[in-house]
């Protein structure tokens, strides 16, 4: 049986932590002791559960008491976001944070989540965004959090559909600057604004977590399909298996998870880690236990 690395340091280590609500499921440590270990990084990271009216003080408490550097998770992105003394171009294009960095004239907030998106895509599940057409499901944080780092790949298209399609419509809107710059099409709405199939299907919607299937056209998905759903979990989303029963390659989204993670690693400790046996280790772990 392989053992865990345990690396004993003289110094105290630098603490980080995964702030939420609920955050007691979050593998945020477990992933970042492996980049640690990996690294010879001095590092302490736990779980902050704040109240839901107590995010703020939360943060401003781990901070005072010597913390280096927070992940935050739902719902406190916007807060976050608004927290921060200074934010990266990126954070500030998906108007959330998910990384604040104690910095000698302040907090500075950036987000990841994006960039941890697309390097799973292009990276690990090698398929290269740029000229590709995206359908993405899901017009509420999550999307608006991947929508830039979706849009800086370069896809010829870009399709929001949403349940409510006022609100992918004013999500498109929205992006419609960048979309131009870019030169890729961006489009947002209902369901019949996505024709034809697409190359790849993300879902950002958060049905997965009540066990229903986001509305979509089901000819977007083929057998060249490549279906992500950002959710993760041991057992396949119904929007995995139903994009599987229509001949697509699927994904959930614990390389994501890792990747955004390994961003953060890098904007705390200015050292990237190898994300590849991390993901191969999580994916066992949670099967484990599911
Ligand atoms: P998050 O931060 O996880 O994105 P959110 O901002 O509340 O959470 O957004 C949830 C998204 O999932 C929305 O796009 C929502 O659609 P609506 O705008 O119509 O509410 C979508 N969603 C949630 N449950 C869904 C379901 N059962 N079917 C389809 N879409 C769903």
């Amino acid at each position: 049986m392989r053992r865990a690395m345990i690396i004993k340091y003289r110094t105290k280590p630098a603490r980080y932590a995964v702030v939420g609500h609920p955050v007691e499921h979050s593998q945020s440590p477990w992933i970042h002791h492996c980049f640690a270990a990996q690294l010879g990084e001095n590092i302490d990271y736990t779980r902050l559960r704040a109240p839901l009216d107590g995010f703020v003080a939360c943060v401003r408490r781990f901070f005072a008491e010597g913390g280096r550097g927070l992940n935050i998770t739902l719902p406190f992105k916007l807060d976050a976001y608004v927290l921060a003394d200074a934010v990266s171009p990126r954070a500030a294009a998906a108007g959330a944070v998910n990384t604040l960095r104690a910095d000698t004239d302040g907090l500075y907030g950036d987000n990841t989540d994006g960039v941890g998106l697309v390097r799973d895509i292009e990276h690990n599940l090698k398929l290269a965004l740029k000229q590709r057409r995206i359908l993405l499901l899901g017009a509420g944080g999550a999307a608006r959090g991947v929508l830039p780092a979706l849009l800086e790949a370069a896809p010829a298209e870009l399709v929001i559909v949403n349940r409510t399609a006022a609100r992918a419509l004013e999500l498109a809107q929205h992006f419609a600057p960048l979309a131009e710059h870019l030169a890729c099409k961006l489009r947002g709405g209902g369901e019949n604004v996505a024709r034809g199939a697409f190359d790849i299907v993300i879902n950002a919607t958060s049905a997965s977590v009540t066990a229903t299937q986001p509305c979509f056209n089901s000819c977007a998905i083929t057998e060249g399909t490549l279906a992500y759903d950002l959710m993760y979990g041991a057992q396949p989303s119904i929007f995995m298996r139903t994009a599987q029963r229509l001949g697509a390659r699927v994904s959930n989204g614990v390389g994501m998870l890792v990747e955004q993670a390994a961003e953060s690693f890098f904007v705390w400790r200015g050292k990237r880690p190898n994300s590849a046996p991390v993901i191969e280790q999580l994916r066992v772990r949670m099967l484990k236990t599911a």
